[in-house]
């Protein structure tokens, strides 16, 4: 059984059909790369994913069971998590505090049985556990705005991971990333990809082809082809909408 299927999923803006009819299947384990020009509706894929957005038509099933009209805490909860393509942190706050929020917000009410101090020695070792996870243990106190923007991207991925997710859903990770923070990035979604099955939406195709299991292509909403790096590559269509003389060719 796949992790997540996508039955003719559907999203309409006014006139616009954002997404249009999308059927995929992302398997559990795998790096499942979603590219496509500007515009052709991935970001709005994750929103239907995560639930931020309601779908004008179709379904979403994850481990087997119909989401589709379930919140997003809920699908949370279920074991789906996000990042954002702008980067989505409490600049003003340290590391620590960043994923001390994010634990907490897991954890939700169960945390009301703990006492003050045992509560908050827990909070403490899981977020430092994220930090670990994400390279970042070592700026743990450091406040977020004093942090690369390579930095800062790793702390969006904590973030997500706070939440114990199955499927992470990860909107341009690299965007405005440098080459030697690209390499981190790519780094570390290799090694989370051993323990978590993800959704990498990305246009820098050098990570997309080292990293991707399977790769589908987006274009103006709708899904034009689906398949491994080898057969996206040689594919003419995709060479035609998207990928055109440089991705697939690194
Ligand atoms: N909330 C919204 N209301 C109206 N139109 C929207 C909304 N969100 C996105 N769109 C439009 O839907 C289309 C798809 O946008 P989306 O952000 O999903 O594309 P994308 O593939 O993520 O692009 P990019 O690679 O630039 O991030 C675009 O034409 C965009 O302008
Ligand atoms: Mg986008």
């Amino acid at each position: 059984m796949s992790l997540l299927v996508l039955e003719g999923l559907s999203k309409q803006f006014g006139g616009l059909a954002a997404v249009n009819n999308c059927n995929l299947c992302i398997e559990a384990g795998e790096i499942h790369a979603l590219i496509g020009p500007n515009g052709a509706g991935k970001t709005t894929l994750i929103n239907l994913i995560a639930g931020m957005l309601p779908p004008s038509r179709g379904q979403l099933r994850f481990q087997g069971e119909n989401i589709t009209h379930l919140p997003a805490h809920q699908r949370v909860h279920r074991g789906l998590a996000r990042t954002f393509q702008i980067t989505n942190l409490f600049k003003n706050y340290t590391v620590r505090t960043n994923l001390e929020l994010a634990v907490q917000a897991r954890a939700g009410s169960s945390f009301r049985f703990w006492q003050p101090v045992a509560r908050e020695k827990h909070l403490t070792e899981a977020a430092l556990a994220v930090a670990e996870q994400v390279g970042l243990a070592g700026r743990f106190e450091r406040v977020v705005g004093q942090l690369s923007h390579g930095e800062q991207r790793q702390l969006e991925v904590g973030l997500a991971l706070a939440s114990r997710p199955r499927l992470l859903l990860l909107d341009e990770p690299m965007a405005g990333l440098g080459a030697e923070e690209s390499e981190r990035m790519v780094a570390l979604i290799a090694q989370l990809a051993q323990h978590h099955t993800i959704l990498l939406v990305e246009h820098d195709m050098g990570a997309v082809f080292r990293l991707a299991r399977r790769i589908s292509v987006l274009v103006y909403g709708q899904v034009i082809a689906s398949g491994s790096p080898a057969e996206i590559r040689a594919n003419p269509e995709v060479h035609k909408a998207y990928l055109g003389d440089e991705g697939g060719a690194k």
